[in-house]
């Protein structure tokens, strides 16, 4: 392990693994061989991801068995038939159960390719390598795999845990900035559902992270790992507290299928859907209006919508919010703040606000 090199473990009993954060890691041989047991390795990715990194990773894994399959770009594409061109390979290539599949992407390609190692002869073991902000601080980590369905996100998938996670900072200079800022909406997200030091620290530091200042965006993706390794690590199939980490999703995963996916980047729903969640506090009279405005002003600041389109309107939002894998016996339960860096998932809101939130919201 070299110095600038930091670990975090997602502490799962016998499943745990670690998360490698640090520069250069892609060709690093050692880090491979360590999470890569197999001899016939399939990895996944897309047409933009691909020609940047999949001959690094290649050369780095060596002489073990290689197949790789790449698939279009893009949110549309993490649906069920995107999974159909991978089966096929695994079985041309005669992989067995004891191949291993690397995920080389962001959320999208990971949730997709996590899904196909979940069901692929009934599960095999996967690594994420994740290459945008949003995918290091949150979707590789914590096993939730998947894909969507027309009529709601993620509403196709499954739990399976990869057996490391390699976020190799160097990959993100490649990133577009809109990429970039999308991941901070999660970032953010961490502070604000659980982690109050951190909302300091973040806006003390949003410029230094935005301008891409290794060192910020180091600790950014660390300190969110930590979070999210220690929520996952208490309430891995998400019976608790885990459902914390959907803050903001509610509203956002509606406005993503709404407006149709990849429309909204995914990060942007979240962030408009953050805002909401911390109106309908304020409404609640849960949070003080300052600290909603704190909360809206940071996620500007990052240069993420804080409304979410304004053609949804109360009823499609309800439908969309309706399908939210949060919901017990029909009743809508949301995250939403009793303070900065204090959330709860609860259904016990009060109906008017939640009202008057939508209805603002349609207002523009
Ligand atoms: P994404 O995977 O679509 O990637 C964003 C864009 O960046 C794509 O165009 C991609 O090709 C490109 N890209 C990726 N890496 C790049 C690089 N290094 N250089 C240049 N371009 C690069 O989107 P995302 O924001 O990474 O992930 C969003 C998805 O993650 C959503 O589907 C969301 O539901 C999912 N998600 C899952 C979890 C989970 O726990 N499983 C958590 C959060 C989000
Ligand atoms: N991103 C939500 C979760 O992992 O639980």
């Amino acid at each position: 392990m070299t110095e600038s090199t930091r670990q975090v473990s997602v502490d799962l009993g016998e499943r745990r693994y670690p998360i490698h954060i640090g520069r250069g890691l892609l060709a690093r041989r050692d880090l491979l061989d360590e999470a890569v047991s197999a001899r016939q390795v399939l990895v996944v990715s897309n047409e933009v991801v691909a020609p940047l990194y999949l001959h690094t990773l290649q050369e780095a894994l060596g002489d073990r068995r290689f197949a790789a399959v790449t698939l279009r770009d893009g949110e549309q594409e993490k649906q069920l038939a995107a999974m159909l061109p991978v089966f096929d390979e695994l079985l041309v290539q005669g992989f067995g159960r004891d191949c291993q599949i690397i995920a080389l992407g962001g959320g999208v390609i990971g949730d997709l390719a996590g899904f196909v190692a979940a069901t692929y002869q009934r599960g095999v073991a996967f690594i994420q390598v994740p290459t945008t902000l949003l995918a290091m601080v949150d979707s590789s980590v914590g096993g939730k795999t998947g894909v969507n369905h027309p009529r709601g996100k993620n509403m196709i998938g499954a739990f399976h845990q990869p057996r490391a996670v390699i976020a190799d900072l160097d990959v993100l200079d490649t990133l577009p900035d809109r990429e970039l800022r999308a991941g901070m909406a999660e970032v953010i997200k961490y502070a604000l559902l659980g982690d109050r030091e951190f909302l300091v620290w973040l806006e003390d530091h949003l410029d230094a992270a935005l301008a891409r200042d290794g060192d910020t965006l180091a600790h950014i993706v660390e300190r969110s790992c930590r979070n999210k390794a220690a929520i996952v690590a208490a309430d891995e199939r998400e019976t608790g507290q885990r459902a914390l980490l959907n803050l903001g999703h509610t509203f956002g995963h509606a406005i993503e299928a709404a407006r149709g996916y990849g429309d909204w980047l995914h990060g942007e729903a979240i962030a408009a859907g953050m805002c909401m969640a911390a109106e309908l506090s304020a409404r609640a009279g849960w949070i003080d209006d300052a600290d909603c405005a704190r909360a809206t002003a940071l996620i500007a600041r990052a240069g993420l919508p804080t409304r979410p389109p304004g053609d949804i309107g109360p009823e499609r939002f309800r439908e969309f919010m309706a399908r939210d894998k949060k919901n017990r016996a029909g009743e809508l339960r949301l995250v939403l703040l009793r303070g900065l860096g204090d959330a709860v998932v609860t259904a016990d809101y009060p109906e008017a606000a939640l009202t008057a939130t939508l209805e603002a919201a349609s207002h523009g």
